[in-house]
């Protein structure tokens, strides 16, 4: 049975780059958008045109280069915005406009002085007006997450008959529970009137770490588009990770669920985008941490040299790892030491191993990590010459 497509919008260029200090120049952007297509992510958002002329600069530019997916634009719901977005998108080939408003009492109370009748109103408006230049235009409602689900389902029906073509249902301060999200999802595609002429797209920030979950959980539930990011960066805690999502996806066949993404990319893509960013990758980040595929305790490490698939749920060379490494240290077993001084040229007898390993465990004793390089010294220590072994 064929799987049904998620779509991947990819907002490393967008909500990743509100990181502070993590700015990019136009040079950097168009880099990383031209690795986002190769990569295989359906939509690019590229910008928010209106907020800086080197941003309406930089959607403009990456619209003329991205040649496979769609590139889209940000803007809140306001005409001026809507009218340079259109103008910075005018060379891409499959464009699309971004528009929205906050739907949660506090957004309507504390930002706009408003009352829901009137965001209503404000949301059709925006919609009809981005109409009027392109035909992809997605709705964002923003903080969705605390919208009570029975005004969100009315905004949705009202700007999917204004013609949104996707509805972005962000939880905006990462506060939902995956359950929740997932029922909110559940609810709309129950609920929404016309729902089967738009695409349901979650947009998850990271703050109580439950981006990825929450993400999940809406594809469980009907939404077919995630908006994510290389590393998860992105405002506060993060957004939704690219590389988690589109493992999961993968790695769980009973999900049904799959995406056009060439998942041996990710890990150059993830190196690519933190050193442009300056932001670097914490080693225990999953799929594409430095740690993600290294195994450093004695009784893993005997596991996964026997066979890789008792500690590692994904192939590493199915993410464009080379392949698992095995650390050495205080902790590390037999198998491991005699697995790398294989490695560097001494294969070891039984005998051999023995002494070798307890002049190892000193060793390891007075060092955090173990290298290469200092194997040969410990086989030095244990008499072991490195010319008996060729
Ligand atoms: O988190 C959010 O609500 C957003 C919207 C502007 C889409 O980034
Ligand atoms: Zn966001």
């Amino acid at each position: 049975m064929s799987k049904d497509k998620v779509q991947i919008f990819d907002t490393t260029l967008r909500d990743g780059e509100q990181v502070p200090g993590c700015k990019l120049d136009a040079e950097q952007k168009l880099v990383i958008a031209e690795r986002l297509d190769e990569l295989g992510v359906d939509i690019i958002e590229a910008g928010f045109p209106i907020s800086s002329p080197g941003d309406f600069k930089s959607v403009a530019e990456i619209s003329d280069l991205v040649k496979n997916a769609s590139v889209c634009g940000l803007t809140r719901a306001v005409k001026k915005d809507i009218e340079v977005a259109a103008e910075a998108l005018k060379t891409a080939k499959k464009p699309r406009i971004h528009t929205g408003i906050g739907t949660s009492d506090s957004h309507i109370k504390y930002k706009f002085n408003s009352t829901r009748e009137e965001i209503i109103e404000r949301a059709i408006s925006a919609v009809s007006y981005a109409k009027t230049f392109v035909e992809d235009v997605e709705f964002y409602a923003e903080d969705a997450g605390r919208t009570d689900n029975e005004f969100l389902a009315r905004v949705c029906e009202a700007v999917v008959k204004a013609g949104a073509t996707v509805l972005n249902i962000p939880d905006t301060t990462g506060y939902c529970l995956p359950e929740e999200y997932g029922a909110k999802i559940k609810y709309l595609k129950e609920n929404v009137k016309g729902i089967h002429k738009a695409t349901l797209s979650c947009h998850c920030h990271n703050d109580l770490g439950l981006a990825t979950a929450n993400s999940i959980a809406g594809v469980i539930n009907g939404a077919r588009q995630i908006e994510c990011t290389i590393n998860g960066i992105g405002e506060r805690a993060g957004n939704t990770s690219l590389e988690e999502v589109v493992m999961i996806m993968r790695q769980h066949p009973s999900l049904n669920l799959d995406t056009n993404i060439n998942s041996k990319l990710l890990y150059d893509t993830s190196r690519m985008v933190s050193e442009k960013m300056g932001m670097i990758v914490q080693p225990n980040k999953a799929i594409v941490g430095a740690n993600a595929f290294a195994h450093s305790s004695g009784i893993h490490q005997d596991g996964v040299i026997k066979n890789r698939e008792t500690y590692e749920i994904i192939d590493p060379a199915d993410v464009g790892v080379n392949e698992s490494s095995i650390v050495l240290t205080a902790r590390s077993g037999r198998a491991a030491l005699a697995y790398r001084a294989k490695i560097v040229g001494y294969e070891l007898t039984k005998v051999q191993l023995d002494h070798a390993y307890q002049e190892f465990l000193k060793f390891a004793d007075l060092h955090k990590e173990i290298t290469d390089e200092d194997i040969p010294k410990i086989m030095e220590a244990a008499n072991l010459d490195l010319a008996s072994f060729s």
